[in-house]
């Protein structure tokens, strides 16, 4: 049959992000210890956990952050191997994520990025493209002023964010909260396939929560796949995942359904983790 194997274009099948037996270490120690993540595009997922326990790491490790070394498995996207691939490269192809502690780019306007970023993305993936700009810049196909003001007037409204935001350098002097929606506009106008949000419900207060959450359901669909690292039970009240997984000390030990994150919030980890290290200590005979 034709056309069965996924494809840079994801013809033929939904698109995945396929995580495997992933190993990864920063500055020589291993954070990441095997771990093994699906989502398909259309779900879900929650990804919690105690803190340290690597849910930023595996964040980064996606995106491709040079400081970290994969030194076991594999990361899928779209049927490509994207651990080759640089972090372009991987925006390109669809994949976006929210940072947890996003950094200020002083001197480079909130406007000015989102619309390189969008030719960026709107340019399209190759393969072959070089890593590196080399002193050249590439030839884009521009946007149209009229149309890019278009979208992100939609987007601003969307999620309630200020108009002045636009003329401001990305995060300098931005709040929390502004930060986090900052985030979330970028996500909204880029419209990746599979995006990670990394706790991009901290610092939030209940009506940022809110609109946050509003804004990245109305990005929700049949066509995105959203991995949603939180530590609290209320984003989910918003966002209803679809799994909801556990990490600790670098590996998914125990995955559950919409629910679970309650039934984790009354009983925190510790009993988990307990039955985890029983299961890891009790001898294999
Ligand atoms: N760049 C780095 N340099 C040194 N250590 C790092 C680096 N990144 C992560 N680590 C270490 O890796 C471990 C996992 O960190 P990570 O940020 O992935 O945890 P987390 O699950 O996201 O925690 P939190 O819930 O607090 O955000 C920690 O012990 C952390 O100190
Ligand atoms: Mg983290």
């Amino acid at each position: 049959m034709e056309n069965m194997q996924a494809n840079a274009n994801g013809a033929g099948q939904p698109v995945q992000l396929i995580i495997r037996d992933l190993h990864a270490s920063v500055e020589g120690k291993e954070i990441l210890r095997g771990v093994d993540l699906t989502v398909t595009q259309g779900e879900t997922h929650a990804l919690m956990g105690p803190n340290g326990s690597g849910k930023s790491t595996l964040a980064n490790v996606i995106m491709g952050h040079p400081k970290y070394q994969v030194t076991h498995g594999e990361i899928l996207f779209k049927g490509l191997n994207i651990l080759e691939l640089s972090p372009d490269k991987r925006a390109r192809l669809g994949l976006f994520l929210a940072f947890q502690y996003p950094s200020s780019v002083p001197g480079v306007t909130v406007g000015n990025f989102l619309r390189r970023a969008l030719e960026a993305k709107r340019d399209g993936f190759d393969p072959n493209a070089p890593a590196q700009p080399s002193g050249q810049m590439p030839k884009r196909k521009g946007i149209p002023p009229a149309e890019f003001r278009k979208l992100l007037n939609e987007q601003m409204q969307l999620l309630k964010v200020d108009s002045t935001f636009v003329n401001r350098y990305i995060n300098e002097g931005f709040s929390g909260g502004e930060k986090k929606r900052a985030e979330i506009l970028q996500m909204a106008m880029l419209q990746p396939q599979m995006a990670i949000l990394d706790e991009t419900d901290s610092g939030l207060d209940i009506d940022a929560l809110r609109v946050v959450s509003e804004g990245v359901n109305a990005l929700r669909g049949p066509n995105l796949g959203v991995l949603i690292i939180t530590h609290y039970q209320r984003i989910l009240n918003y966002i209803t995942p679809d799994h909801v997984h556990v990490m600790y000390k670098g590996r998914i030990i125990r995955s559950g359904g919409p629910d679970y994150a309650k039934e984790l919030e009354v009983k925190g980890y510790e009993w988990l983790i307990q039955t985890v290290e029983e299961d890891v200590t009790a001898p294999t005979a």
